[in-house]
């Protein structure tokens, strides 16, 4: 076994049957004309796929039905004569056309660019890897979103901020890998699910890493983009906002200073020389102790459009971040909402920043809690192109030991109405560019994988980081549909194993919901690591991140009458609903108000019964996910149910940990007793 390193494009040998025999029937022979490094990547997958699926030898050369794959200008006679003008026309730079066309003999793959026609074969393995039928294929396929991007959080001595799945395998000791192969089975993955754009490095970047736009490192960093670029995906850097300073250079940073100026736009020249599709920046500045504009009195705009102005002319971006607050509050100070912050930043900024630089805002206000609402900037930004982000990365949902799909809380944000103009204004199509026009837009998260075999830590896991591209691709795609197409290609089609795995990934976000910081409140973790809980871990820092517990409630005020007025951030009836004890969804309701323990939700429970009884169910259904588990285990490769069965074992022990500190925190302050009456210590 390959312990999952192979992960969703490990192509697990299929059942015979009709579907087997169509498949064998057209997918033996190939037809290729093209040399582009891209196009012979789409076939050494169509290779290595059909073979180990179907356990046949792929031929070039054999008479008879055949793929076809090839972009519409390759010189391909078989692609041109199956499509029409007009579908020609439908195809975008990364999407694809496929046909099945039996008087031409031929399933034919045709894109505009080799990039286009690699996602066309991807697709093609997937249907065949999920059972589907190819002999009525007939469809234009375009990402819905321009860019779907990852961001690393790898430092270059090798760490990974965040990372739960061992070390970096980009770097080493503070250098570039020199084996580039872990990172091509990479790119292939990420391509595979419709990644196009991957930053490398850490939005915290640290001095080596400041060093990456510099001799020392860009021919190391272009080799890295070399790979990528087989794949179809672009490579962006994170970068320091103080660089220019950073070897004594310059003395200032200032962004309308004209010596700063300049420096950015050398570095772009450079940067640009040794890679000439190079995407752009990604920057976290004044934000958690970065440098950035405020130091000399400018705002966020002054900063991003200098660097935009920089890469302007060769095609690049600035992908800005948004999350912005104080990170030094006083705990005492009820009246600052870091909650509030992002907002208050960049609303004012709105059309103010030029379009090659995109704000990247993350999914809620706070920090990629288990549950938290969707950040009122999505519809405060009329006039500025903007890209969610995400954590792929599970830092404050188990960090890969306990299992937790995320595609379920992704799709409920992207689905979120803001109301912004219309009756209809859903976040996903702020986010796709499309409800207010803009020139980019798109998807972004942190990543998940690291050196680990296979890649994620706890295998389970690989479903978010495959389900984040392929809704990144097509919003619209179920968290069942995702987690169906994963399980097949990653274990076969065994529909065993498939209920069991889909009800796993399906059910895990509200497990894990269940068993920690309740009803929207989020935090109660360790400091620091922020693994394990600590319902005061937060409760006297100074990062803004409080749930003011005491012995008769619970909660934080933002309404505006009595709090914080956070809730007036959003548009229209959002803003009522949030604002109103009586109207805020209960599974929010703590994140909006401070009530009594005593108080009712809509589910008919109190505050202190609902603590009660999900943390109890909660365990209890998490100790069920390794028994369902357990039923799998003559159907799954030793190593791959073994890997699974320890996290879910230590999952089942720690969500008992979370229930029981949980439980007690809660009546000891309160007082109330379980009415079932049930072991709290
Ligand atoms: C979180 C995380 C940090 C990270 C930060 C960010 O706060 O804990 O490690 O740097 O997000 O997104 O910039």
């Amino acid at each position: 076994s390959d312990s999952g390193y192979n992960a969703w494009l490990s192509y697990p040998v299929l059942p015979h049957g009709s579907l087997y025999d169509q498949y064998v029937k057209w997918c033996g022979t190939v037809k290729v004309t093209e040399e582009n490094e891209t196009i012979q990547a789409a076939l050494q997958e169509w290779r290595q796929g059909i073979e180990s699926m179907l356990d046949i030898k792929v031929s070039s050369e054999s008479e008879g039905l055949c793929i076809a794959i090839g972009t519409f200008q390759g010189g391909n006679a078989v692609i041109r004569s199956v499509f029409a003008e007009d579908t020609i026309a439908k195809v975008g730079s990364e999407g694809f056309a496929i046909r099945t066309r039996a008087e031409a003999g031929c399933i034919a793959i045709g894109g505009s660019t080799p990039a286009g026609v690699l996602h066309g074969v991807f697709h093609l393995l997937r249907l065949i890897g999920s059972l589907s039928p190819i002999e009525q294929l007939d469809e234009v396929v375009n990402p819905v979103n321009g860019l779907r991007m990852i961001n690393h959080w790898d430092n270059v001595d090798g760490s990974v901020e965040r990372g739960y799945a061992g070390r970096s395998f980009f770097y080493e000791n503070n250098r570039i890998v020199d084996d580039l192969e872990r990172i091509r089975d990479y790119a292939r993955l990420m391509s595979s699910a419709g990644i196009n754009a991957i930053s490398i490095n850490n939005v915290n970047v640290h001095e080596w890493e400041t060093l990456f736009i510099s001799p020392a490192y860009l021919p190391d960093v272009s080799r890295i983009a070399g790979v990528f670029r087989v794949y179809g995906i672009r490579l962006f850097l994170s970068v320091n906002f103080a660089g220019p300073m950073h070897e004594g250079e310059l003395e200032t940073a200032d962004p309308l200073d004209p010596g700063v100026r300049q420096w950015w736009k050398n570095k772009a020249a450079e940067i640009y020389e040794a890679i000439p599709d190079f995407g752009g920046f990604v920057v976290k500045a004044d934000s958690e102790n970065r440098p950035g504009p405020f130091t000399y009195g400018r705002d966020h705009a002054d900063g991003a459009n200098m660097l935009a102005e920089a890469l302007e002319s060769f095609g690049g971006i600035v992908i800005w971040r948004c999350f912005v607050y104080n990170c030094k509050q006083d705990w005492r100070d009820r009246k600052t909402d870091r909650a509030r912050a992002a907002y208050d930043h960049f609303k004012p900024l709105d059309g103010k920043f030029n379009d090659n630089v995109i704000l990247q805002i993350k999914n809620g206000p706070m920090d990629f809690q288990v549950r938290e609402p969707v950040s009122p900037l999505f519809g405060a930004l009329e006039r500025t192109n903007q890209v969610i982000e995400f954590q792929i990365a599970q830092e404050y949902t188990g960090q890969q030991r306990h299992v937790c799909y995320l595609v379920p809380q992704w799709k409920e944000v992207m689905e979120f109405n803001t109301h912004a103009k219309g009756e209809t204004s859903l976040v996903k199509h702020i986010v796709d560019g499309s409800l207010w026009g803009n020139r980019y837009s798109g998807i972004a998260a942190v990543s998940n994988v690291g050196n680990n075999k296979n890649w994620t830590g706890h295998l389970l896991a690989q479903a978010n980081l495959y389900g984040f591209g392929r809704l990144a691709w097509n919003p619209d795609l179920s968290a069942e549909e995702i987690a169906s197409e994963w399980i097949s290609l990653t274990f076969g089609t065994d529909p065993v194993v498939s209920g069991t795995i889909s009800r796993i990934l399906l059910d895990s976000w509200n497990i894990y919901e269940s068993y920690t910081a309740p009803l929207g409140v989020g935090w109660m973790i360790n400091p620091e690591h922020h693994y394990g809980p600590n319902v005061d871990g937060y409760e006297y820092s100074q990062w803004g991140t409080y749930h003011y517990a005491d012995h008769q409630g619970i909660g934080v005020d933002r309404t505006v009458q009595t709090g914080t007025g956070y809730s007036a951030q959003y548009i229209g009836s959002n803003a009522e609903h949030y604002d109103s004890l009586e109207d805020c969804p209960d599974e929010l309701l703590l994140f909006f108000h401070h009530v009594p323990y005593t108080h009712v939700l809509h589910s008919g429970k109190t505050v202190i019964q609902h603590i009660y009884d999900a943390h109890f169910e909660g365990a209890e259904r998490a100790a069920e996910l390794l028994t369902m588990w357990s039923g799998l285990k003559e159907r799954l490769t030793e190593d791959l149910y073994v890997q699974v069965e320890d996290r879910l074992q230590e999952q089942a022990g720690h969500a008992k940990e979370w229930r029981d500190q949980i439980n007690s925190y809660f009546y000891r302050k309160s007082g109330i007793e379980d009415i079932n009456m049930r072991s709290i210590y």
